[in-house]
């Protein structure tokens, strides 16, 4: 592994602006705020603390203004409230696969004001591929990422909200039982679920790794 020396002039620079520490407020902080508080909030509740409408826009703006590669414009989403929404949460339980090891878990995703199903519609991440084969190969992972940033948007804007949520994972188990239920169309892959509610709970404690580990500055 090489030493740190010799990776020359730019990782001392790196050293030294590394030791300077935080520079003087700016306008990001209140992206960070936002940022800062998004947490895994597990313990949710039927009430909500804005109204369902306020909750359609905010998932309307952030598919709006989410990139994509391409600008292809794939992600999809769709919002369960009420019945619905405890629909999605009881089907799961339904699911051979889950149910024993997470009855209670499912139990507290019931327990929330509504969830976010995220999907990609493979019909144009497939025209993408047709169109630029040159990224073929890509464009299956931009999407993935692309609806990750997605999610991140809305986890991030409906907790500013003071709302709860967290991301889950019960696909592909459920594709099948949540296309037929919601008349999901056959060609849009689901690809994550949002349980979102007031907050009954604080967030688990977390810990973060060194940063100088992980993020490399080179400066002049
Ligand atoms: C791509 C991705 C997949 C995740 N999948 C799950 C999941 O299936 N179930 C879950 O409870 N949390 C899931 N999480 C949440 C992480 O466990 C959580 O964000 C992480 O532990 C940090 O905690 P925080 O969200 O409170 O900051 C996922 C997060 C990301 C970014």
């Amino acid at each position: 592994m090489a030493r740190l020396s010799e990776y020359g002039e730019a990782s001392r620079t790196f050293q030294v602006l590394w030791r300077k520490g935080k520079s003087t407020n700016t306008m990001s902080d209140n992206f960070f705020n936002a940022a800062k508080g998004r947490r895994s909030i597990y313990a949710i509740k039927k009430s909500s603390t804005i109204s369902d409408n306020k909750i359609g826009e905010i998932v309307q703006d952030a598919v709006k203004y989410a990139p994509s590669a391409f600008n292809s414009q794939s992600a999809r989403t769709v919002v369960l409230f009420g019945r619905h929404h405890d629909k999605l949460w009881e089907m799961t339980k339904e699911s051979p696969e889950h149910y024993a090891q997470t009855e209670k878990r499912l139990d507290g995703f019931k327990a929330g004001h509504g969830t976010i199903l995220f999907f990609e519609d493979m019909t144009v991440v497939r025209g993408f591929q047709e169109k630029f084969v040159k990224y073929q190969d890509q464009f299956l992972n931009w999407s993935q990422q692309a609806n990750g940033m997605l999610q991140y948007m809305i986890w991030t804007a409906l907790e500013t909200e003071g709302l709860g949520c967290s991301l889950q994972h019960y696909n592909p188990s459920i594709d099948d039982q949540v296309k037929l239920e919601f008349q999901i169309p056959a060609e849009w892959s689901l690809v994550a679920q949002m349980p979102f509610g007031e907050r009954g709970g604080e967030p688990n404690s977390k810990e973060f790794k060194p940063l100088e580990d992980r993020v490399k500055i080179f400066h002049d």
